[in-house]
C-alpha cells in the first residue's frame, strides 16, 4: 500500500491522472491537494470524490503549515507535483502568481520531502513539467533530454526554476526524483483559455476565433490520457534521478489545428464554413515559434506509445464540450469574462 499525493489534481491533467490512479491502483491511497484556483474545479473529480481510496484536500502547496499538517495526517510515499499556474498568456499579465505556485510551491513540497524522507530510497518526488523550458526551435530539429534550458516566458521560467530545484534537491539531499517534460495537452476538462478548448467554445458560441499572428507557430500535441499513462509508467518503472520527454510526435502549425477543429465541428454538427470565424489577431509577446519533442527513451526504453490519433482525439474532445455545456457555462462565468476582456479586448475590437 502506497500513499500518493497528486497536487493540482482538480485541474485539467491532474483530474485525468487522479481518475486513472483511483481506477487502476485500488490499493494505493490517493490524496488530491488543490487550492481550487480559477483553473481547479471539484466538478472535474465528481466521479472519484466518493471513491474509498481517494481524499480531496483544499490546500495551497506554498502554504508550509498546511502542507505540514497534511504530511502528519497522510505522509506520502510519492508526490506527483502538477499544481501550477499553467497559462502562458496569464504569466505575461501577472508573473508573480507563477512564482508563488510554480517556484515557491514546489520548494515548499521539496522542503518537506527533505525533512521527512531522509535516508529513504522507496519514495519519489515526480515533477510534471513542460517542453517550454527548452525555449523555441526553428523550422527544424527536436527537443531531447539533453537540450539546454532556455525559458523565454514568465511561465516557462517559473517551471524551469522548479525543475532546477527538484534536480538540486535530488543531487544535494538524495531525494529520489523524476522530471517529465511534455508538450501541449488537449482533451476533456481543459479550461477554455488554451487554444483547443478556446476554439471549441468559440465554435459552439459561433463567435470569432482568435489566432495569434499568422498562425504559423507550431506546437506538439498529445491527448491528455496518453500523457497520464506515460506519467504512471515512469512513476512505476523508470530509473530515478532522470528526466524524460513525453510527446506524441504530432507537431503542427496553429492554423492547421484551428482549421481541422473547424472542419471536424462542421462534420459533427452539420454547421457550414466555420473557418470563416477564424480571426488573426495581434501576436503574443515573445511568442515561441516551434516546439517538437523526440521522446526516444520513453518509446524505446519504457515501451510507451500514444494510443489516440490527433483527429479522433479532437473529435472526442469536441463531442465532450458539446455534451458538457453546463460545465463550460460554469467555468466561463465571473472571473473568466474579466480575463477574456483583458487578454483579447484590445486585440479583438473586431471580435464579436
Ligand atoms: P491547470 O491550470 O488545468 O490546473 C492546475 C491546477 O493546479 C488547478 O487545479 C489549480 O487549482 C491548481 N493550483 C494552482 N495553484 C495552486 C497552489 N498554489 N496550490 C495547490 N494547487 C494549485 O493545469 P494543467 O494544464 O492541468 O497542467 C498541470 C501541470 O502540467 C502543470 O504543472 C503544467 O505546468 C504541466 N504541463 C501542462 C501542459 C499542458 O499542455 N496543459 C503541458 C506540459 C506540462
Ligand atoms: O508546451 C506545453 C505547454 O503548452 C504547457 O506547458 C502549458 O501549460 C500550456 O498552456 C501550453 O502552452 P502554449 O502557450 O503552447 O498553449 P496555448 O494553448 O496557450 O497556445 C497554443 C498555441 O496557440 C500558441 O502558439 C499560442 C496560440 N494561441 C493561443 C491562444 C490562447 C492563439 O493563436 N490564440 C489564442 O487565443
Amino acid at each position: 500500500m502506497r500513499t500518493v499525493w497528486v497536487t493540482g489534481g482538480a485541474g485539467f491533467i491532474g483530474s485525468h491522472l487522479v481518475r486513472y490512479l483511483v481506477r487502476e491502483y485500488p490499493s494505493y491511497r490517493i490524496h488530491t491537494l488543490d487550492a481550487l484556483t480559477y483553473a481547479g474545479n471539484l466538478e472535474n473529480l465528481a466521479d472519484v470524490l466518493p471513491a474509498a481510496n481517494h481524499t480531496f484536500h483544499k490546500i495551497d502547496i506554498a502554504n508550509a503549515s498546511a502542507v505540514q499538517r497534511l504530511w502528519h495526517e497522510a505522509p506520502p510515499d510519492i508526490i506527483l507535483n502538477l499544481a501550477a499556474e499553467s497559462h502562458v498568456d496569464r504569466s505575461i499579465l501577472s508573473p508573480m502568481d507563477f512564482v508563488h505556485t510554480n517556484v515557491l510551491g514546489t520548494i515548499t513540497l521539496l522542503e518537506h520531502a527533505r525533512q521527512y524522507w531522509q535516508g529513504r530510497s522507496d519514495v519519489l518526488f515526480y515533477q510534471v513539467s513542460t517542453d517550454e523550458v527548452y525555449g523555441s526551435l526553428g523550422e527544424e530539429g527536436f527537443f531531447t533530454e539533453g537540450s539546454a534550458y532556455d525559458p523565454r516566458s514568465p511561465y516557462s521560467a517559473s517551471k524551469a526554476a522548479a525543475d532546477h530545484f527538484v534536480r538540486a534537491y535530488g543531487h544535494t539531499y538524495g531525494i529520489p526524483y523524476l522530471i517529465s517534460n511534455c508538450g501541449n495537452n488537449y482533451g476533456p476538462f481543459q479550461f477554455p483559455e488554451k487554444l483547443i478548448p478556446l476554439t471549441i467554445s468559440r465554435l459552439i458560441e459561433r463567435k470569432s476565433i482568435p489566432v495569434y499572428g499568422q498562425g504559423q507557430n507550431m506546437r506538439d500535441w498529445i491527448y491528455v490520457e496518453d500523457h497520464v499513462r506515460a506519467i504512471v509508467l515512469l512513476m512505476e518503472k523508470a530509473p530515478r534521478q532522470r528526466t524524460y520527454l513525453i510527446g506524441a510526435q504530432n507537431c503542427r502549425p496553429n492554423i492547421e489545428v484551428v482549421q481541422l477543429l473547424c472542419s471536424l465541428y462542421d462534420e459533427i454538427t452539420g454547421e457550414k464554413d466555420s473557418d470563416r470565424l477564424i480571426t488573426f489577431v495581434q501576436d503574443r509577446p515573445g511568442h515561441d515559434f516551434r516546439y517538437a519533442i523526440c521522446p526516444s527513451p520513453l518509446l524505446h526504453q519504457l515501451g510507451w506509445k500514444p494510443h489516440m490519433s490527433f483527429e479522433e482525439g479532437l473529435r472526442q474532445t469536441i463531442q465532450w464540450y458539446r455534451a458538457n455545456g453546463s460545465w463550460l457555462e460554469r467555468v466561463r462565468s465571473g472571473a473568466y469574462q474579466e480575463y477574456f476582456q483583458r487578454q483579447y479586448g484590445e486585440r479583438l475590437s473586431s471580435l464579436q
